[in-house]
């Protein structure tokens, strides 16, 4: 994959993991007038470990010389019920995982077929590789 598609890409998980973050944080806030301190907790948990996740891409982007670009992915939306909070988190991490999935398969493509190096071909290289082999001796051919 192309350096700056990788960065493009981890821009993309950047956004979703501020998204995510922003979305928990207004979900325990909500929680919390709700009076469900313990569930606001848990949302607490959870936007905790979306903060590390943004934090390892602005890290990779970073060292791979990217220009990081903070911003949501989009707008935290305030849920009016428990089953539509928990529905609206569940479809974005869905949408996080799918996103994830789609681009790890799109890394496992064959890599291109080395046939030589340098313009010296890889059968060249391997027999020349066995002959200086320590303790063998050069081929006859
Ligand atoms: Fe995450």
């Amino acid at each position: 994959m192309e350096q700056k598609q990788t960065i493009r890409n981890l821009n993309t998980a950047l956004q979703m993991e501020i998204t995510a973050t922003h979305q928990y944080q207004l979900h325990a806030q909500v929680l919390d007038d709700w009076g469900l301190p313990g569930l606001a907790e848990m949302m607490r948990q959870e936007q905790a470990e979306e903060t590390e996740h943004s934090d390892r891409f602005l890290d990779r982007i970073l060292f791979l010389g990217g220009e990081p670009e903070v911003a949501f992915e989009k707008a935290p939306v305030r849920a009016t019920s428990l089953r539509e909070m928990f529905e609206a988190d569940l479809k974005d991490e869905e949408n996080a995982i799918r996103f994830y999935t789609n681009i790890q398969r799109r890394r496992r493509k064959p890599a291109p077929k080395v046939t030589s190096v340098r313009g010296c071909s890889l059968s060249r290289l391997c027999s020349t590789r066995k002959a200086t082999r320590p303790g063998s001796r050069p081929s006859s051919t």
